[in-house]
């Protein structure tokens, strides 16, 4: 069970920053306060979020007042789509998508049959991710039931916001990595009435893509998404054109690789896609209609070459876009280095990203896609307090940059093209500092 510290009552003093709507649509989307306060109550959930001038009267004598006036906090990093079992061949390069899994995913997932091993790579890749300043991710586990336990129990005992899912798949994988079409629906099953709502964590479906699963297996995924309507659904979709081509093979009769999907009724809200790359406006609008979220990983695609997702598309048609960082495909756990690559994308087709859209992404615009904004990702009051304190001089380079800027708008910038783990000073989840920069959770004192 989670470790229960006294109180968690506490007010921090900083600059603070949250968004009401996306930036894209409404020029004072930002919620920001230079000398802000952020109370949080006993139960970890946010008290107040505002002026310290008119804030800090409310407090009384036994709240304990964090001052960090030249820090920035938001709400903690939601990255909606990476592989915990890659987390230690990151950066091993391929000539494309479906080489690198044959030559290094497959092998590398063929080790979490060991708990043990699981275990340890859990704790690691969760202390990896609070580094970064994320504290809510969708997680793909291996095909192991005893792979996603791991993750889970790991998430549950430091009581963060995860969502995650044992990966099916019963075809065109090595025969060491196959599920069954039965054996894949019991076992998510398991995990469902486990896991989804346990604490806080929530369960994710997770066939991992089209190709490798049968036609059995997805229907077993239609049977647990129906018989489980607000479980999350994670898959991967048009990423590369030797997949697509792979998948337009083997399901002839389907208009479009995400029209699979659509078939077994795995297009609704929760439901989160890979990349979504070479999809066309029809299917773009398939995915708004359904309340389906796009999860652009723009490390990854650039790593594997596989493509530049088009916000003018997604903009144009509705469809809901995240930020991701698709470890091991992608090559940085941290959401600040996927903003900085999400930009650059942006640009390659002619779109400005502007660094509040980015921050807005990457905490209340995905907490609101994956139906999660009552929760987290805004610090709205009754909220849970999961929140990173940003520091502007984390590295000299950062300290000359953020001196000079202007706008808040312009320090955000800095923070999404320079920074990365050493820009996240401390991060905290539901009222609990849970990481401290230079410090990794072991060393912590409770
Ligand atoms: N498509 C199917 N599996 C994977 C995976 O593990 N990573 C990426 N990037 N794409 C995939
Ligand atoms: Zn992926």
């Amino acid at each position: 069970a989670p470790s229960r510290a006294p109180s968690r009552r506490a007010a921090y003093r900083a600059r603070l920053l949250t968004f009401r709507v996306d930036p894209a649509l409404d020029e004072h989307a930002a919620v920001y306060h230079e000398d802000g306060l952020l109370i949080v109550g006993d139960d970890g959930k946010v008290v107040a979020f505002g002026d310290y001038a008119s804030l800090h009267v409310t407090l009384d004598a036994n709240t304990p007042v964090h001052a960090m006036r030249d820090k920035l906090i938001t709400p903690g990093f939601i990255d909606t789509h990476l592989h915990f079992p890659q987390t230690e061949m990151i950066a091993s390069p391929a000539s494309g998508l479906l080489p690198w899994l044959e030559n290094w995913t497959f092998p590398a997932e063929r080790t979490f049959e060991d708990a043990a091993h699981a275990a340890d790579v859990a704790a690691f890749f969760i202390d990896e991710l609070l580094a970064c300043g994320t504290t809510t991710a969708l997680v793909y586990c291996s095909v192991h039931r005893q792979s996603a336990e791991a993750l889970f129990a790991e998430a549950h005992a430091r009581d963060l916001r995860m969502i995650a899912g044992k990966v099916l798949m019963d075809r065109h994988c090595p025969e060491y990595l196959r599920d069954t079409a039965q054996s894949g629906y019991d076992d998510s099953r398991a995990l469902i009435e486990r896991w989804h709502g346990t604490g806080r964590q929530l369960y994710a479906l997770t066939p991992r893509f089209a190709p490798t699963s049968t036609e059995a297996q997805l229907e077993a995924c239609r049977t647990l998404a129906r018989a489980y309507p607000d479980i999350f659904i994670q898959s991967h979709v048009a990423e590369n054109h030797d997949e697509i081509r792979w998948v337009a093979e083997l399901f002839p009769e389907r208009r479009s690789y995400l029209d699979v999907y659509d078939h077994y009724e795995l297009l609704r809200a929760r439901a989160v896609y890979g990349h979504c790359i070479h999809l066309d406006d029809a299917d773009r609008i398939r995915m708004a209609e359904t309340q389906a979220i796009a999860a652009h990983c723009p490390t990854s695609n650039l790593f594997l070459g596989s493509g530049l997702f088009d916000f003018d598309a997604a903009a144009r048609t509705g469809m809901p876009v995240t930020l991701a960082t698709d470890v091991g495909g992608g090559t940085s756990f941290s959401m600040l280095q996927t903003m900085n690559e999400a930009h650059k994308v942006a640009r390659m087709g002619g779109h400005h990203l502007s660094a509040l859209r980015m921050f807005y992404l990457a905490t209340a615009g995905a907490a609101r896609a994956l139906d999660l904004d009552d929760r987290i990702g805004t610090l709205a009051v009754g909220t849970e307090a999961d929140f990173i304190v940003l520091d502007p001089a984390a590295t000299p380079l950062m300290a000359r940059r953020t001196a000079r800027v202007e706008s808040l708008e312009e320090l955000l910038f800095a923070f999404a093209l320079l920074g990365d783990d050493r820009a996240i000073l401390a991060t905290y989840a539901n009222g609990r500092r849970v990481h401290a920069r230079g410090m990794r959770q072991s060393a912590l004192a409770h």
